[in-house]
């Protein structure tokens, strides 16, 4: 039976760990060919070398907020497997600060990455879209571009700045078959970044211990679990694929019902 992603050529980025290597695998499950990418080199490949077991993957080293790195990215994407039909921007970093004592250095890199990465991505993966006849950009954003973020503020606004960035990109790419929609998981309680680094982060600028962080995030959830992997790849898979095909400009909570709108 023809998978629903057969053959088609993809980009993930962040993709060496996290959420970002689990679109990818998923990607590969579906069919498709996939280049990931990622600012880390030798996670990103150790990635490749256990991806290669499910399909057909390409790996190269690329930060998102260098544009001649994502240029040459998406030369790479295209000569491996020809024009790009999906691109899932993924790569995102989070400093938690509050806004009186935040650094305008960090404050401007996470902005760098997560919004102006976002924008060198579009500006260099659309028009390898619109030499394929269509595609599907897939930006993965967060409940925190709907909904303010406690101490959370860079991040937040690079998010709420996302989905601005989709609304206007759709509306130039609708009549040619290009798509751009966000999805906006909410907290992967168990990835990387949050036993990593967030439970450590919040734990200390809200005075509380990693263990009451875990149960305050569950408890804000009406479905009472935390989002997982598969939750939002589920979302990716459909916004990839054709079954989408008359959905732009969205942005798709996956939430388990904390964000509604
Ligand atoms: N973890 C969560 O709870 C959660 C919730 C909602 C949304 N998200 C979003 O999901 C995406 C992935 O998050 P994650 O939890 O897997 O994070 P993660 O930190 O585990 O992975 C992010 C990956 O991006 C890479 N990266 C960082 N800066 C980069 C750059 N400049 N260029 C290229 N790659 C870069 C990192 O090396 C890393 O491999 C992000 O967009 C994040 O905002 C995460």
């Amino acid at each position: 039976m023809t998978k629903p992603l057969q053959n088609r050529p993809a980009i993930v980025t962040g993709a060496a760990q996290g959420l970002g290597r689990a679109i990818a695998e998923r990607l590969l499950h579906e069919g498709a060919s996939v280049v990931i990418a990622d600012i880390k080199g030798p996670p990103l490949e150790k990635a490749a070398a256990e991806l290669e077991a499910i399909g057909d993957v390409r790996w190269l080293t690329c930060d998102v907020s260098d544009e001649s790195q994502v240029r040459e990215l998406c030369v790479f994407s295209e000569k491996a497997f020809g024009p790009c039909k999906v691109f899932v921007a993924n790569a995102a970093i989070l400093i938690a600060e509050s806004i009186v004592d935040f650094d305008v250095a960090r404050w401007r890199k996470v902005i760098d990455i997560n919004l102006t990465g976002q924008m060198i991505c579009m500006k260099h993966a659309l028009p390898s879209m619109q030499r394929a006849g269509g595609g599907s950009f897939i930006q993965i954003n967060s409940k925190s571009g709907k909904k303010g973020s406690y101490k959370n503020s860079a991040y937040a606004s690079s998010k709420f700045g996302g989905i601005g960035l989709v609304q206007s990109a759709a509306l130039e790419m609708a009549e040619q078959g290009v798509r751009i929609n966000a999805v906006c998981p909410g907290n992967l309680l168990d990835s990387p970044l949050w036993k990593n680094d967030l439970f450590k982060q919040y734990a200390r600028n809200q005075g509380v211990s990693e263990d009451e962080i875990r149960r305050k995030y569950i408890e804000q959830v009406p479905m009472r679990r935390p989002c997982t992997y598969e939750d939002v790849c589920n979302v990716v898979v459909f916004l990839a694929s054709d079954q989408s095909s008359y959905m732009t400009g969205q942005a798709i909570n996956v939430t388990g019902g904390q964000e509604m709108r």
